[in-house]
């Protein structure tokens, strides 16, 4: 088993200003996860028009809400900007950072669907850009985030997109931003597809005679305890499957019908197939 991992404070050395557009789910969770990093709060400026509480209350720790960009009349250049708003909202969001976009730079985008190409029509000519998707465990720290970085990234920044997007959980790079329509159908949408499998279970222990609510109970313990196993574990998921399945036994039964023709594994091929392809339309 591996052992849980110490949160490094990888951004206690941060220096120049940090700039998060949008707190909403995923720009809180990114915020929080920077501050358990060890960002000084004085380092943050949040633009987000409705504030919540926790968020608020940072501002009695030198963190700044929606400042105006205005240092005796000189632009406010951000060392990084991070923009976690919704993608639909992006042409009226972006343009106005190139304010605070500077030679030196980074701009970090999560929004699903805005490629590296929307960026750079938005933002000053030679921005440094990295275009990012996450996925919803990153509310509790465990997402995986794939990223792809535009020419104009350096090494340096590189690994600041990387410790900025460690926050909210793992972190892979790309080269090729066309693969990201299949991350998106993979990871991106992947946690409903999990969530569907707990459904899925309940509903199958109901039809297998169970009353409904242990139904439901076993299955949520059964695939979050099961998640919990194959995070920790350094074994392959095909390993931890066959650990568990005796020949001739229970678990053997079920698996040749979800390994059978038109089985678990062709439909989920099938549904990132889909999900890739709306991904793309999606893009335009
Ligand atoms: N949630 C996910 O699982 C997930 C996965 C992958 C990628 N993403 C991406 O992450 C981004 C954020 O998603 P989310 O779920 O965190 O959305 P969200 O909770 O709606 O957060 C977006 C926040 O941005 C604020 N906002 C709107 N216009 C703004 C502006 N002009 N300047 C600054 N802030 C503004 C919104 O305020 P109002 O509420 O007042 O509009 C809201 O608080 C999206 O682009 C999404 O595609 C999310």
């Amino acid at each position: 088993m591996k052992k849980p991992a110490a949160k490094s404070k990888t951004l206690a050395k941060f220096s120049g200003s940090l700039l998060l557009v949008g707190a909403g789910k995923m720009g809180s969770a990114m915020l929080d996860g920077w501050l358990a990093r060890g960002l000084n709060p004085r380092k943050a400026l949040v633009i987000e028009p409705q504030p919540a509480k926790p968020l608020k209350v940072l501002t009695r720790r030198g963190l700044k809400l929606n400042p105006k960009n205005t240092n005796k009349g000189k632009a406010v250049e951000a060392a990084a900007i991070v923009i976690a708003v919704k993608p639909q909202t992006a042409p009226d969001a972006v343009p106005p950072l190139a304010a605070y976009t500077g030679k030196g730079t980074l701009v970090l985008s999560i929004m699903a669907g805005r490629t590296l190409r929307f960026l750079e029509d938005k933002l000053p000519p030679n921005t440094a850009i990295v275009r990012a998707m996450p996925n919803t465990p990153a509310a509790i720290g465990r997402g995986i985030t794939v990223a792809v970085a535009n020419a104009n990234v350096t090494a340096r920044q590189r690994k600041l997109a990387s410790d900025l997007l460690a926050a909210i959980g793992k972190v892979e790079w790309v080269d090729d931003e066309s693969l990201m329509d299949a991350v998106t159908a993979l990871s991106g949408s992947g946690p409903a597809y999990i969530f569907l499998l707990a459904e899925a279970m309940t509903q199958a222990g109901v039809a297998a005679g169970l009353p409904h609510d242990l139904a439901a109970r076993l299955a949520r313990e059964t695939v979050a305890g099961s998640g919990e196993l194959l995070h920790r574990s350094t074994l392959e998921a095909a390993v931890l499957r066959q650990n568990v399945t005796s020949p001739g036994g229970t678990t053997a039964a079920a698996l040749e019908v979800l390994m059978g023709p038109g089985g678990f594994d062709q439909l989920m091929t099938k549904a990132v197939a889909a999900a890739t392809r709306r991904s793309r339309e999606l893009a335009g």
